[in-house]
């Protein structure tokens, strides 16, 4: 017996919600200037609240969006967010009851998938949440970078909403080349782009090659600091979001935040592990990677869809028996082949819990890893290398859109 309640929030709600969850990571309540975008991205359905003692205690929600999965397909999904538990209700159950009955009206509400950014790494795994994409972050001294190569291509800077209107158009027809990338919600651009733009400063630039189309763009704000001393408060350029359709558009964006004047260094958050810009330098030295670490945290919330939404390499069937505590309908046994998935009653070759799933999905990690790491349990060795085979990608899977 538990003394809340949870349950769908209604409009009159949100804001409510968007201040206990604002509460939870030590902020007051938003202005109502910036209350004005926020409210955009709470969207009906999709919020939920926990009650006690007559009163909002605890709050999460999610966005709609879809997925790219190996092999090319786009896949409902949900970007969940904004989740926060009041600090005199914490530890009693509140956001598993959140999370249970989050998870449950998404599987009914047709996502096939849930996704997620982790404050701290111990929270979600219990709920079928796992590390399936990771992201590195850059600091560039630009007085040591000499890029070895010059743009051959044209950049151009475009101001205000018909620069937002370029990069919303390019980050749509591009994104989802990758797997792992999800489609940003309208608000999504409102919220981060255009409210931070006018604030902030940020500038738009696009690349357009030989044909003269726009190929790729870049999003970027220089915060002032002293641009003669990479030490002491350097003036830096934070490259926000970089999209190219090639690699010679890739290049020419990058060329060109490297070339911008009074600028001591350039950073960039939350980018591929596999881009290369070392290797656009004179001295490699010039780049160092301040961070790698876990970008989405992924949730199957119908297994079978999702494994049968993506695509897999030749190599032989294997067996995975599959344990969901909060889902058990998608507990069971699946037969992965390069031709399809099906479900079966045959006895698993290597059984693991959801989350665990979640984390090979994409392919950033092998059913190798995670066996050596006892995340799972190998019934037939044999399978492990089965396993590795169908579900390897050439390119690692990143998301590229943080919430
Ligand atoms: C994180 C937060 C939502 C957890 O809410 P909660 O109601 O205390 O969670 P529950 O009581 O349902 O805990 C569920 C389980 O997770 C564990 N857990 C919860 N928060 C944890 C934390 N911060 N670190 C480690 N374990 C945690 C609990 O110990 C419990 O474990 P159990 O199932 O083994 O008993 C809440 O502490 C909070 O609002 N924190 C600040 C805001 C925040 O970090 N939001 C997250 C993303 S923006």
């Amino acid at each position: 017996m538990t003394d809340y309640d949870i349950r769908l929030l209604d409009d009159s709600e949100y804001r409510t919600a968007h201040t206990l969850f604002r509460g939870t990571l030590h902020h007051g309540p938003a202005p109502d200037e910036q209350w004005k975008f926020a409210r955009e991205t709470y969207d009906e359905g999709r919020v939920f609240g926990a009650f006690g003692g007559g009163e909002m205690i605890g709050t999460l929600q999610s966005f709609p969006s879809r997925l790219a999965v190996p092999g090319g397909a786009v896949v409902p999904h949900a970007a969940v967010s904004r989740v926060g538990v009041r600090a005199d209700w914490t530890r009693r159950g509140v956001l598993s009851a959140l999370q249970r009955a989050q998870l449950r009206a998404l599987r009914s509400g047709g996502d096939v998938f849930a996704s997620l950014r982790a404050s701290e790494t111990a929270i979600y795994g219990r709920y079928g949440y796992g590390v399936a994409t990771r992201y590195r972050s850059l600091r560039i001294d630009r007085r040591k970078a000499a890029p070895r190569t010059r743009p051959v291509g044209r950049v151009r800077l475009v101001e205000g909403e018909a620069g937002e209107r370029i990069a919303h158009r390019l980050f749509a027809e591009l994104s989802p080349g990758r797997a792992g990338t999800i489609s940003r919600w309208p608000a999504w651009w409102s919220l981060n782009v255009r409210r931070v733009a006018a604030e902030e400063n940020i500038k738009i630039a696009v690349r357009s090659g030989a044909s003269g189309d726009d190929d790729g763009y870049v999003a970027f704000k220089v915060a002032p600091g002293r641009h003669d001393s990479s030490e002491e408060k350097p003036t830096t350029l934070m490259v926000l979001d970089l999209w190219a359709r090639d690699a010679e558009a890739w290049a020419d964006l990058w060329l060109f935040v490297l070339g911008v004047d009074l600028v001591a260094e350039v950073s960039a958050f939350g980018r591929p592990v596999d881009e290369p810009v070392e290797w656009l330098l004179g001295d490699r030295r010039a780049c160092r990677v301040t961070e790698e670490t876990d970008e989405t945290w992924l949730r199957l919330l119908d297994v079978p869809t999702a494994l049968s939404a993506r695509a897999y390499r030749q190599a032989e069937p294997v067996v995975i028996g599959v344990r969901d505590a909060y889902l058990p309908e998608n507990s069971g046994s699946y037969r992965v082949a390069a031709d399809g998935v099906t479900r079966v009653d045959d006895a698993p070759e290597l059984v693991l819990d959801v989350d665990v799933l979640g984390s090979t999905y994409l392919g950033d990690v092998s059913f190798t890893t995670l066996a050596a790491t006892r995340r799972l349990d190998v019934v037939d060795p044999s399978a492990l290398a089965r396993a590795d085979a169908l579900f390897e990608v050439s390119t690692p899977p990143w998301s590229g859109t943080f919430f």
